[in-house]
């Protein structure tokens, strides 16, 4: 059975930790729903892990599209949420509606997820059937405005912000909210006080779900890592072996042999 939005919430009433990945393509969409990952975010995160650029910013509605339509193809079980790309939403509430719509309509998946506290499009998104992740903390499509990467939620007041803001897009029907680059103990205090799911990077353990970018997971990167990122293979280097090994074998002259030939 496909998951649902409900089924996520589920995870957290019965107190069960979930997780949800990044997916940008279709043979990495495949692998992953088959691996029974519950929920793949096709992230904004395509732009600097990806396509090349050095932030999230440029990428494009189109772009994004394109991406989740070959995820779409790819999954048949986990939960697709299509992330809105910077300036897709923030110009006005009438954009941003139109523009999640689209996400639903030509890009296939089944939810958005927009950064920052913009309940009253959270609210007028769910209004019109289109359910919403939030996404709180540090926010990379502000990157410019934060001046960098910053860890969000440090001291009181912010922390305070952070949980009034979080509480404000549950009450607009968020159905989950990610916390990205903040305290442990932020997050675990928001978590406590949400009914719906939260979702965790660089947040610490305390959050009812976890989220990594897929290349950050594969070692499929020439970045130094963030400090809260998990290498669980190295792809980097079984790729280099693989393509060298092939090379080698053809300049060789013992690729294509009898096996690997028409006849
Ligand atoms: O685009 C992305 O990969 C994200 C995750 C960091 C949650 O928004």
């Amino acid at each position: 059975m496909p998951v649902t939005i409900r089924d996520l919430r589920a995870f957290k009433d019965r107190g069960e930790k979930f997780v949800m990945l990044t997916a940008y393509d279709h043979p990495t969409a495949r692998l992953l729903d088959g691996a029974g990952i519950p929920a793949l975010l096709v992230g904004d995160s395509v732009a600097d892990n990806i396509l090349g650029y050095s932030t999230t910013v440029p990428v494009t509605m189109e772009e994004m599209l394109h991406h989740t339509r070959a995820v779409a193809r790819g999954a048949h079980n986990a939960l697709i949420v299509g992330d809105m790309p910077f300036m897709s939403y923030q110009a006005s509430l009438e954009e941003g509606i139109r523009n999640a719509g689209r996400m639903l309509k030509e890009g296939g998946a089944h939810a958005v997820k927009f950064e920052g506290p913009l309940s009253e499009l959270a609210h007028a998104l769910v209004d019109r059937g289109i359910p919403v992740m939030g996404h709180l903390g540090l926010t990379p499509q502000s990157v410019h405005a934060m001046g960098g990467y910053r860890v969000q939620g440090r001291n009181d007041q912010d922390a305070e912000r952070l949980m009034i803001e979080a509480e404000s897009m549950e009450k607009a029907g968020a159905f989950a909210i990610v916390l990205e680059g903040i305290p442990s103990e932020v997050a675990r205090r928001i978590t406590d006080a949400l009914e719906v799911p939260t979702i965790g990077i660089g947040a610490g353990p305390h959050c009812d779900a976890q989220v990594l970018v897929i290349t950050d997971l594969l070692g499929l990167s020439d970045r130094k890592p963030a400090k809260f990122v998990k290498r669980y293979a190295n792809l980097d280097e079984e790729i280099t072996k693989a393509v060298t090994r092939f090379r080698e074998e053809v300049a060789a002259g013992v690729f294509p042999d009898e096996e690997h030939s028409y006849h």
